[in-house]
């Protein structure tokens, strides 16, 4: 069975720490709350544990893992040489929403690395997830508490769903802060480069990196596998989703031909939007023809979007569509640019320009 412990976001209760602390050194699976989503987390060291981690969430063997530590000096053991950008990101950003990939030491397994040479890195700062990993002493291997390709978490809720009967415990800290994954900086070689946007955007990284590259990100890439992880479909609704690009009147045209289409053939229509456009979409589309439309936050409050975005693409499977139509005006800066690379991820492909 598994088992659900609430804990206080702030001050969580050290009797509950404890105990998750000590399933994880025994080899359990932990889901917790970060600041960014739920991870999953294993004793990094040990590889039957990151071995059953892989099965559980349905994973492929070759989409590496991010170490989650407490401080600093646990890095040491981790890799085989700390870059001098590492230190100087780390006193800005850490505890944070950043994870740092550098060149592995030994101590790390094929198993967490995928076998690269490298490993990623991330001292977070949730209260709950810094007592856990303090507590537990040890690395802690932590990929998103979701199934494969299915949209991360960020409420216990979310864990049991995709998890329940599958792990041994969910600490529930309530919602997390941020919504979306850290920003992935890869420090191993050539220029640092992002290899996935988030809370920490690139502007934030210059003030302390004299250059920052960006990897683009799907369907922009021509090389979409350049890295694992960089999986086309991706933190995916069960209905397909079709993201309207660009010019917003046209966008809403398109969508609003083409949920009447689809109704006619008798699909059940989900619409994704803005706060800012509900309205304008609930009176071009009958309550019989849009059966769910969902409310992404406001247009000018990205850090509100990010924070929704995951639990709106979940609530489409509650809702059962069998398709999904979503406009987000598209910010490229900031928070934006990690919102737009999570929804041409549930895209997979499906992108309408207007
Ligand atoms: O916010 C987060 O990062 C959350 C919380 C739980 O910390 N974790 C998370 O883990 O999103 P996951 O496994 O869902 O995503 C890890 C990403 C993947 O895109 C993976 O390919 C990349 O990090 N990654 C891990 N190790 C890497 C490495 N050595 N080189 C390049 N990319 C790596
Ligand atoms: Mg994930």
């Amino acid at each position: 069975m598994i088992e659900v412990v609430r804990v206080d976001p702030r001050e969580p209760a050290q009797e509950a720490i404890a105990r998750a602390a000590d399933c994880l050194r025994e080899g359990g699976l932990v889901a917790f709350p970060t600041e960014t989503v739920y991870g999953l987390g294993v004793n990094a060291l040990d590889e039957a544990a990151v071995r059953r981690l892989f099965e559980v969430k349905g994973r492929p063997a070759n989409d590496p893992l991010i170490v989650h530590v407490a401080s600093f000096d646990q890095i040491g053991a981790l890799v085989s040489r700390i870059p001098s950008t590492a230190r100087d990101l780390a006193a800005r950003f850490w505890p944070g929403p950043l994870t740092l990939v550098m060149p592995r030491s030994t101590a790390v397994s094929d198993a967490v690395t995928a076998g690269l040479d490298t490993v990623a890195i991330r001292i977070p700062s949730h209260p709950v997830a810094h007592a856990l990993l303090s507590a537990a002493g040890v690395p802690v291997a932590a990929p998103s508490a979701n199934l494969f390709s299915r949209p991360s978490p960020t409420t216990a809720a979310h864990v049991l769903e995709d998890l329940d009967g599958r792990i041994e415990m969910v600490l529930d800290g309530g919602p997390t802060h941020v919504g979306v994954e850290s920003t992935v900086l890869d420090l191993s070689h050539g220029a640092p480069t992002i290899l996935r946007p988030g809370w920490v955007d690139i502007d934030a990284l210059r003030t302390v990196l004299p250059r920052v590259d960006v990897r683009p990100s799907a369907p922009d890439s021509t090389d979409a596998m350049a890295s694992p992880g960089m999986l086309e479909r991706h933190y995916s609704p069960r209905a397909p989703l079709t993201l309207y690009e660009g010019n917003t009147d046209a966008a809403i045209e398109r969508m609003v031909t083409d949920a009447r289409e689809a109704h006619r053939e008798g699909a059940r229509i989900g619409v994704l939007t803005v706060s800012d456009l509900v309205e304008r979409l609930r009176g071009r589309l009958a309550p019989r023809v849009a059966a769910h439309i969902e409310d992404a936050g406001a247009a000018s409050d990205l850090p509100e979007i990010a924070a929704r975005l995951y639990a709106a693409l979940r609530a489409f499977d509650a809702a059962r569509v069998d398709v999904i139509l979503a406009h987000v005006p598209s910010v490229a800066t900031g928070l934006g640019a990690a919102i737009r690379d999570r929804l041409y991820r549930a895209a997979a492909g499906r992108i309408k320009r207007t």
